[in-house]
């Protein structure tokens, strides 16, 4: 793809310049390099897959973007800046939010608190500024909680809003992550196989919220995910890994007539 014009999509979305650039990674763990010099770019808007068969090194890529692994090699560009490397809390900060793999939610906790820590981030106010300015304190919770009922409402999760997270089926728990990820308003939204494991109907819904998410607010997306059906739906461009390397790129037809990536994975059974 050497476009690199704005340009409008078949279902009328707006896609815009790059947004982050992966240029060139390389991640080792001992002598497991699970990345090897991968380069590619996000563009603003987009959705964007990556695929590729189990240890591929997908994951990975989402840890190097959100911080929470740092390349021996490489460099990542995120708003046309060389990015300095980063800790996870400084890359959130950026507005960058994830979803991971194994769902991470607290939970004792009802689906509401958690929710609220997607909001962290945002949170100017420190607990000292607290006690002497109770008024900032106090608007800044305000605007947080309108920020996360309008989560709440976007993800129809009204009704489980006081339910604590562990008592959720798994469908609802992988909604309530979407959830906190979106408390944090982020402009780049990382999901790390965000229907693992979901029937057919949640499946569905899930693939329409997050279709809704990048409608609807603009929010750049980059997910992983396996079910080729829902990959060839949503995104506008696919990443193919397979042992560390990229073997392709491409919008979703070409990549599915990749002679390498049809041997590497898409001919073969997986689940
Ligand atoms: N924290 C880690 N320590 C050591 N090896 C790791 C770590 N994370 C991932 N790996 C290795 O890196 C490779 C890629 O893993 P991963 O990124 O999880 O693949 P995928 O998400 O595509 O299934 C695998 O060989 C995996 O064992
Ligand atoms: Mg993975």
């Amino acid at each position: 793809m050497a476009q690199t014009e704005p340009y409008i999509t078949a279902d009328g979305r707006q896609i815009g310049g790059v947004l982050m650039d992966m240029r060139g990674i390389t991640l080792r763990f001992g002598g497991v390099e699970a990345i090897k010099n991968i380069s590619f770019d996000i563009r603003e808007g987009e959705i964007r897959a990556i695929i590729g068969p189990n240890g591929a090194g997908k994951s990975s890529m989402l840890n190097v973007i959100s911080g929470f692994y740092h390349p021996q090699d490489g460099e990542v560009w995120f708003r046309g800046e060389k990015r300095k490397p980063m800790k996870p809390y400084q890359v959130a900060r950026l507005g960058i939010a994830r979803t991971f793999q194994n769902i991470a939610l607290f939970e004792g906790m009802s689906v509401l608190d958690n929710i609220m820590t997607g909001r962290l981030t945002h949170m100017k106010t420190g607990l000292l500024a607290q006690a002497v300015w109770k008024g900032r304190a106090e608007r800044e919770e305000v605007a947080n909680r309108e920020i996360v009922e309008k989560v709440i409402d976007f993800l129809e999760i009204q009704a489980i809003r006081k339910t604590p997270v562990g008592r959720l089926p798994y469908g609802l728990k992988k909604r309530v992550e979407l959830a906190r990820a979106l408390a944090a308003e982020p402009k780049l939204l990382l999901l790390d196989e965000p229907m693992a494991g979901m029937n057919v109907e949640e499946k569905e819904d899930m693939s329409r919220f997050i279709l809704d998410v990048n409608d609807e607010f603009g929010t750049t997306i980059a997910l992983i995910e396996h079910d080729m059906g829902v990959v060839m739906d949503l995104s506008d461009r696919v990443v193919v890994m397979d042992y560390g390397r990229k073997i392709g790129d491409g919008t979703p037809d070409e990549v599915r007539n990749n002679q390498e990536v049809i041997d590497a994975y898409l001919g073969v059974a997986h689940e």
